[in-house]
């Protein structure tokens, strides 16, 4: 029997969604996720996964940040609210992709003051830059598990050198055929062992409580070549 596992989330006050068809359109359909799919989800308001706020792991992780200028990406952020929270704190080089138009738009009219340069509507793989620190928040269980392997080179070849990946990863099997897609953290590190190093890859101590017990908070160095 195949269990389907949803979303489990609380919601939050949405804006108004405006017509941000003319860079959806720019952007090519995904082979693994079709991206219509998500900003389908988007649109209809649909975004169970989205909890609505910073997650308290993350916050806790940002609140002892020293340097503010630290390049910082959120790929797969959706509404980005760990984006809003690290604006919010003062933090300059914040960048948040998705590939679904709807989020991003919505977000930039919560967050006006946000350079909407930092804003990247491009497909995670096909991104070229290069930051210090990158998040995961609930990103890598949405791609398709084949690609987890190029999720975690990617994501080593946007660091500099000794840049740091953090975020959570769900430690609990999930669906097969559809995200939320869950794991382990025995195969998780088949993925990122060769190309990082681990700070901390343990069960988060404090996820919010719909995730307690669920999920992996991993902080995790980029490897010297
Ligand atoms: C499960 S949602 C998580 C969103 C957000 N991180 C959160 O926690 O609310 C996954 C997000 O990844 C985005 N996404 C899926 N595939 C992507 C890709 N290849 N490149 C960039 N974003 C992608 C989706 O549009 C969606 O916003």
């Amino acid at each position: 029997m195949i269990i389907s596992h949803s979303w489990s989330n609380h919601k939050y006050q949405k804006t108004e969604i405006i017509d941000f068809s003319a860079c959806y359109n720019q952007i090519q359909l995904l082979d693994m996720e079709p991206v219509a799919n998500w900003e389908e989800q988007y649109q209809q308001n649909d975004d169970r996964w989205d909890i609505g706020k910073v997650s308290t792991p993350l916050k806790e992780y940002f609140d002892q940040l020293i340097n503010k200028n630290l390049k910082i990406l959120i790929p797969g952020g959706g509404n980005g609210h760990e984006a809003t929270y690290l604006h919010q704190q003062g933090f300059t080089q914040v960048y948040l992709l998705d590939v679904a138009p709807t989020p991003l738009k919505q977000f930039a009219e919560r967050n006006p003051n946000f350079d909407k340069q930092h804003l990247h509507l491009e497909n995670f793989f096909d991104h070229d830059s290069s930051y210090d620190l990158v998040v995961e928040q609930t990103f890598f269980c949405a791609i398709n598990p084949t690609h987890r392997k190029a999720y975690a080179r990617k994501v080593s070849n946007l660091l500099n050198p000794n840049g740091k990946l953090v975020g959570l990863l769900w430690s609990v099997d999930l669906n097969t055929d559809h995200p939320p897609y869950g794991g382990s953290k025995s195969e998780y590190r088949a993925y990122f062992d060769e190309y990082f190093s681990y700070l901390y890859f343990d069960n988060a101590r404090n996820s919010i409580k719909p995730r307690a017990n669920r999920e992996l908070f991993l902080l995790a160095q980029k490897q010297a070549i």
